[in-house]
Formats: C-alpha cells, structure tokens, sequence
C-alpha cells in the first residue's frame, strides 16, 4: 500500500513535470519558432527537454511579452501566445552552433546602399492592386522619415532590392511556414536579403477596424528589412505582437533610436550635437 502510494506520487509528479514538457507540443512550437528553446529541440522529440529549460524558455517568453515571468504555462501566457504576431523569431541567438551563428551575423547586417527599389511580385486577391500599392508606399514613407533612405516602386522585370509577395502556407523558405487565417501574418529577412512575405489567408484590410490591417504590419515587416528586430516595448512598431487597428499609427521614439543608432545615423538634437561633430572628426562613425 505504502510502496504503491509513493509510486503513485512518483508518477503524479513525473507526470506534472511532463505534461509542462511534451503534452504542450504547441506551447514548444512557440518557443521553438520564436527563439525562446533552440530551434533544433522543436523538431525532436520533447523528451529531451529538461523541465528547466522550458520553464527558463517560459518565462523568457513572460518578460518579452511583459507578463509575469513565472515559468509557469498558466491561462494568461497562453492567450499571449494565441495572439496575431510576426513570423520573426523574438530572440536572435548568439551561440556556437551554425544556426545560431547564422542569425547572429543577420542581426548585425545592414544595407550598404542608402536608394533601395522595391516591387510587389505577388499581390492579395483580398484587395486591389493600386490600394495594396499604396498602403506599401506608405509603410517605406514612414521609415523614411527618419531614416537617410529612399524607396522607389521598380515596375521593370529588372530585379528590385526587396520583394514583397503575398504567400500561404510553405513557401520556400527556412522561416516558420504560414498557418492559415491568425497566428502568424508575415516575416521578413534581415538585410541585405529584402525578402517581405504577408500571409495571404489573412483577411487584409485598410483603415478599418476589422481584419488585419495591411499598414501596419508592412511597417513592422520594413523594420525587419532595414535591420531591425523585436521590441519589448510596448507601443513601438518592432514589438512582435498585432494588437489591432490603430488609428494613430506611427513609429515610436523605440523604432526611431533603435533605426538611428544602428545607421550610426543619430540625429544632432542639441544635447549631442556636439559629441557627434567631435566624434565625426575623429572618425568614430564609419
Ligand atoms: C538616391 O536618390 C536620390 C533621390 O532620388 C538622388 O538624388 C541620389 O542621387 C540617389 N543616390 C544614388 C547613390 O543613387
Ligand atoms: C470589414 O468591414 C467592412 C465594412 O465596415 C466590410 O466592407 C469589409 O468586408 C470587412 N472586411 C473583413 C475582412 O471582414
Ligand atoms: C487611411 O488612413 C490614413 C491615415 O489617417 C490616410 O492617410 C489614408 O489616406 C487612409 N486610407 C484610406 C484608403 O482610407
Ligand atoms: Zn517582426
Ligand atoms: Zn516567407
């Protein structure tokens, strides 16, 4: 009686640790695609995984989100990880493995040009060409502003410096596929690449309050494509999370550091100015 008792804890409690570790394949996949467990444990059988290393990858996840970082799978994490997002994964490893090596010279690279062309190789059939050719122009407008750079539609066959396409599902390349309507709504690879992909099973829209507005994840889609990855910060444009439609969208003093400092191109304000003229003479920058 007492041997069982203890066997059925035992099992009890393995069961526990287990059902945080395997049974949650979805939960792994998040983690998985997203940064927060390496990539390879996804593909694997969970078993492998230590109890640790997920509630580590868990809470990790908490903090990005701004939740709690309890370690803890509860009801609340799950409704953030159900939430319409980016394909980009949120963390960019810096390890030894070739992987991780890879993504670790992508997030340092940029573009050595300044005048970069684009072209809408594949359009929605969720709204008209003219508008979805609009809405993009105003996304790179945006960037724009506040950057040394110019984007120029290229309407020739000749091959432009970022494709935009709409794709579904599996579409050829090493990002997570597209999932159907939800979930993930497009990804984009870091410079010198220019690749823009938006799921087309989305239910695109423009200015309204319903379905998934095209603006708006097109500038969050550019950040990638200029260098950029995720923000924890709330209301910045990189943060990784669709919230909705927002009437007043516009770049975040977080986008607008965050692009200026890795052009090396900051703004002389009058605090700086100064120091920026001193180190351009010198020869800091570039
Ligand atoms: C970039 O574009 C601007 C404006 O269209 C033009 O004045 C400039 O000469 C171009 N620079 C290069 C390097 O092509
Ligand atoms: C969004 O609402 C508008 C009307 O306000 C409607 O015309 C449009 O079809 C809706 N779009 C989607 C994707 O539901
Ligand atoms: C959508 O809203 C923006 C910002 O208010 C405006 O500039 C743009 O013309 C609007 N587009 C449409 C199609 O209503
Ligand atoms: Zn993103
Ligand atoms: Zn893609």
């Amino acid at each position: 009686m007492f041997l069982s008792l203890v066997l059925l804890i035992s099992v009890l409690i393995h069961q526990r640790d287990a059902f945080s570790v395997s049974s949650d394949t979805e939960a792994m996949k998040y983690l998985s695609n997203f940064g927060y467990l390496d990539p390879a444990l996804g593909d694997t059988s969970t078993s492998f995984v230590s109890g640790e290393t997920v509630r580590r990858a868990i809470s990790d996840f908490q903090s990005f989100a701004g939740l709690n970082p309890t370690g803890e799978l509860d009801e609340e994490t799950s409704i953030w990880m159900s939430k319409p997002r980016c394909g980009v994964p949120d963390i960019i490893h810096e390890g030894h493995s070739t992987r991780r090596k890879r993504n670790a010279n992508k997030k340092v690279s940029r573009w050595k040009k300044k005048n970069l062309t684009y072209r809408i190789l594949k359009y929605t059939t969720k709204l008209k060409n003219s508008d979805v050719d609009r809405e993009i122009a105003r996304a790179f407008q945006m960037w724009e502003e506040v950057t040394e750079f110019k984007f120029t539609p290229k309407m020739t066959e000749k091959k432009a410096d970022i494709n935009i396409r709409f794709e579904s599902r599996i579409h050829g390349d090493d990002l997570p596929p597209f999932d159907g309507p939800g979930r993930i709504l497009g990804h984009a690879i870091f410079p010198e690449s220019g690749e823009a992909h938006f799921d087309e099973e989305e239910a695109w829209t423009i200015n309204e309050t319903n379905g998934t507005d095209l603006f708006q994840v097109a500038a969050h889609e550019f950040g990638h494509i200029l260098g950029l990855d995720h923000s924890e910060v709330k209301p910045a444009v990189m943060k990784p999370i669709y919230d909705g439609y927002e009437r007043d969208f516009k770049l975040h003093a977080d986008d607008i550091q965050r692009i200026q400092r890795q052009r090396h191109l900051v703004l002389p304000d009058y605090g700086n100015w100064y120091l920026i003229k001193i180190l351009t003479a010198i020869g800091f920058f570039y």
